[in-house]
């Protein structure tokens, strides 16, 4: 997607090493940093200066071809797969990318291991591209749907038309929590896919962005990467979803995956969850964009999926602009309460209208998704 105006990918090989989009700066500064080496890859994915569950496989898999620059041996691929895995444990595609190497890298000779790694990295972001755009299309046209089947604008009640702006009424109300977007993939991302290819198909839309506490991906990435492709969109704090639901402000929900299981529950960002149940409550569509790389055919319930448990300094201390321009990290939590930092929930498939893959939508159930995937399905 474009920064000021030039298209980027969230990851890229150049001239012998690896270039990332450096995301614990944004949305302050837009930095590329350079992955040269296996350590240099792990830190990046363990302190998220790449995060989102496809992006953390493509990185995932730039950094085994590192790795077989530095050590192509039996053991060094041994040992970089378990340096990688042991990075973040919840989003699939991080075995799933290194899964696919092991297998790929195993039976070569050592010396044709780097280049081969290097090769099958670049295809793995070609490929999520690929399945993003597809992904994407389907997203459309469920976006489309639900416009043309809106009641129109003059019959509906637009609270106090926060986030609307007069005579633009007629468009759609999507909500998203935390980023399943551009940046967190390696182009156009998940949920955003569709967004994006209805905003470019001139469908009328607006995005409330869940600000999505305690590490903020929706107030300082969704937003940020919205404003850049100039995507009219309102940030809310995460309480404030279920209230604009309420009030009728919110026509359909859509948001990415970590990992979602055979049956369908769907693994994503802390307060996924709650936002699922207050649309069902107030019955508004909940779809999931989930890419076939997020889907794990080996579990079957959410709860056996692995939480990540982050620092408890993510809750108590915020980062962010001052006035004068620098930035600073303050405490914002009294000085001797403890803290928890769970990551993801577990969103039961029963709240989810659907699931939007590449190869098209279906229910969430261990039926829809084997349908769709008869290969992997057990
Ligand atoms: O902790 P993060 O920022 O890696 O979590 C990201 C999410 O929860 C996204 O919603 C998910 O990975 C879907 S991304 C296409």
């Amino acid at each position: 997607m474009n920064v000021q105006g030039v298209p980027y990918r969230t990851i890229w090989a150049e001239g012998g090493s690896v270039k990332i989009i450096d995301q614990t700066r944004l949305p302050h500064a837009f930095v590329v940093a350079e992955l040269d080496s296996l350590e240099a890859a792990v830190t990046a994915i363990a302190t998220m200066q790449v995060r989102g569950a496809p992006l953390i496989g493509a990185a995932a898999a730039y950094g085994l071809a590192l790795a077989m620059r530095e050590d192509p041996t039996d053991d060094g691929l041994a040992r970089a797969r378990e340096r990688l895995l042991a990075t973040r444990p919840t989003a699939v595609n991080l075995r799933w990318a290194l899964d696919r190497g092991a297998e790929h890298l195993a039976p070569l000779p050592p010396d044709e291991r780097a280049g081969t790694a290097f090769r099958l990295a670049a295809r793995i972001c070609d490929d999520d591209v690929d399945a993003n755009r597809r992904l994407g299309a389907h997203g459309y046209r469920i976006l489309q749907e639900i416009h043309a089947a809106r009641v129109p604008a003059s019959g509906r009640s637009t609270g106090d038309g926060v986030g609307v702006v007069e005579g633009d009424v007629d468009r759609l109300n999507v909500l998203t929590h935390c980023n399943a977007g551009w940046l967190a993939t390696v182009d156009r991302g998940t949920a955003t896919a569709g967004i994006y290819q209805a905003h470019e198909e001139g469908l009328p839309l607006h995005v409330w962005v869940d600000e999505t506490r305690p590490r903020s991906q929706g107030g300082r990435l969704t937003a940020w990467e919205l404003g850049e492709q100039g995507i009219p969109h309102t940030v809310i704090p995460d309480g404030a979803a279920a209230h604009l639901m309420a009030r009728g402000q919110v026509d359909v929900v859509l948001v990415g995956t970590d990992r979602t299981t055979a049956r369908g529950d769907v693994v994503n960002k802390i307060g996924t969850y709650p936002v699922a149940l207050a649309a069902r409550d107030n019955g508004i569509p909940f779809y999931v964009a989930a890419p076939s790389s997020s889907i794990d055919f080996s579990v079957d319930e959410g709860t056996e999926v692995p939480i990540e448990e982050r620092a408890p300094d993510e809750v108590t201390w915020v980062t962010g602009k001052t006035a004068e321009g620098g930035v600073a990290t303050v405490r914002v939590i009294p000085e001797g309460s403890p803290a928890r930092n769970y990551a993801f929930d577990v969103t039961p498939a029963r709240l989810v209208t659907g699931l939007v893959t590449e190869r098209g939508v279906t229910e969430a159930s261990t039926e829809g998704l084997a349908r769709l995937f008869p290969e992997r399905a057990r």
